[in-house]
């Protein structure tokens, strides 16, 4: 090859390798505008892994942390948003459980903080709480489990909305999110869609953004990062586990329902198979009623993901994982991994180009 030619090409590399870059940023221009950050990348709150660490180092790099509230009362919700504000100037969120007691007073914690957005989970937003987000002057994310429930929050005044599939780690719906995706993004285009669910690698979230998402959140390759503060048994269970391993929580009679959860098989995810066998059993025998055998289902696994996050009992605690726990094969920085999800997307671009 002359010495022209290969110029000629490796300054076509570079051209390729700028429109690519030009070309990703502009994809998810709308989810980064939207949330005021560099990477339309959320960080999925999770219970006991999203405290002020993780979110602060999640924002700090670009992306856009989310405090996970969990059960915490209000004042200690104030505190981690404090906590946060004092490790990071960049914008974050706060994810508040819908069927939380205090669900009012936690949205007012959250404006007067001046947190700019909170994602309500856990069921439809409650008019209220939707109301007194928007008065507020925050934005609203919600989760939209079906097409006709995404147009109807529309309406209601929701800013944003995330679809999360069943690839997801911790409590999920039944359908996938290659199935959600295609029902729901060439549908709503008014508002910021973010997609969600077994999200690992940077080419999947470019073809979600061509589909129309604005962003993508991921959780499970966050849980395990450097600055996680989860114990190292949970982190070194996510890198010893494939995708297969983390399964949806068993229900053993349709009388007495289970709220679907995935997470590592454990021996305590078989204990909670012997345990609704046993309640069963009793519930037949008249020993406990209706009430009592469910109760004593769901009280199975009370607590369980503090004692596995935080405590590091990966045997019997809960080890909510996403499918894409497979992806995860190494303790990395939070940085590390946003820069890594972008440079797969350039460089699936850049391919793409070659091609041509
Ligand atoms: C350990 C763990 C705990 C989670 N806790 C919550 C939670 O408290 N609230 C919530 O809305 N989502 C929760 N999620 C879901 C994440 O926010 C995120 O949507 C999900 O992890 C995305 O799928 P992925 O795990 O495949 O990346 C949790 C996920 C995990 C893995």
């Amino acid at each position: 090859m002359g010495i022209a030619l290969v110029e000629q090409k490796s300054s076509e590399k570079t051209d390729y390798s700028l429109k690519a870059t030009l070309e990703f940023e502009s994809l998810q221009s709308r989810g980064a505008a939207f949330l005021g950050t560099e990477l339309a990348i959320l960080g999925g709150a999770m219970s006991w892994v999203s405290e002020r660490n993780l979110v602060a180092a999640i924002s700090n790099a670009g992306g856009f942390g989310v405090i996970a509230c969990g059960a915490m009362p209000p004042e200690l919700l104030e505190k981690e948003i404090a906590a946060t504000q004092a490790l990071t100037t960049k914008p974050f969120g706060v994810n508040l459980i819908t069927m939380h007691p205090r669900l009012d007073d936690l949205v007012q914690i959250c404006i007067r903080a001046g947190v700019g957005h909170v994602v309500l989970a856990g069921g439809i937003p409650p008019g209220p709480a939707l109301r007194a987000v928007k008065d507020g002057g925050a934005k609203l994310i919600a989760f939209a489990p079906a097409l006709v429930l995404a147009r109807r929050f529309v309406k209601t005044g929701v800013d944003a909305l995330i679809i999360e599939g069943s690839e997801a780690g911790g409590h999920i719906g039944p359908v996938s999110l290659t199935v959600l995706a295609q029902e729901i993004l060439p549908h709503i285009k008014d508002v910021p869609v973010f997609v969600a669910g077994g999200l690992g690698r940077g080419e999947a979230i470019l073809g979600y953004l061509e589909m129309g998402a604005s962003g993508a959140q991921l959780g499970t390759r966050f849980a395990a990062t450097a600055e996680s503060i989860a114990h190292p048994n949970f982190k070194h269970s996510f890198i010893r586990a494939n995708a297969r391993d983390a399964l949806p929580s068993i229900q053993l009679d349709e009388r007495f329902p289970v709220i679907p959860v995935r997470g590592l098989v454990n021996e305590g995810t078989k204990r909670f198979l012997a345990n609704q066998a046993e309640v069963i059993a009793k519930f037949q025998s008249g020993e406990l009623d209706k009430t009592a055998a469910q109760l004593s289902i769901e009280h199975f696994w009370a607590g369980a993901l503090r004692r596995a996050v935080i405590d590091g009992d990966v045997e019997n605690g809960s080890v909510m994982a996403g499918q894409s726990v497979g992806m995860v094969t190494a303790i990395q920085s939070v940085a590390d991994i946003l820069a890594e999800l972008k440079s797969q997307a350039v460089a699936a671009l850049v391919a793409r180009a070659e091609r041509r």
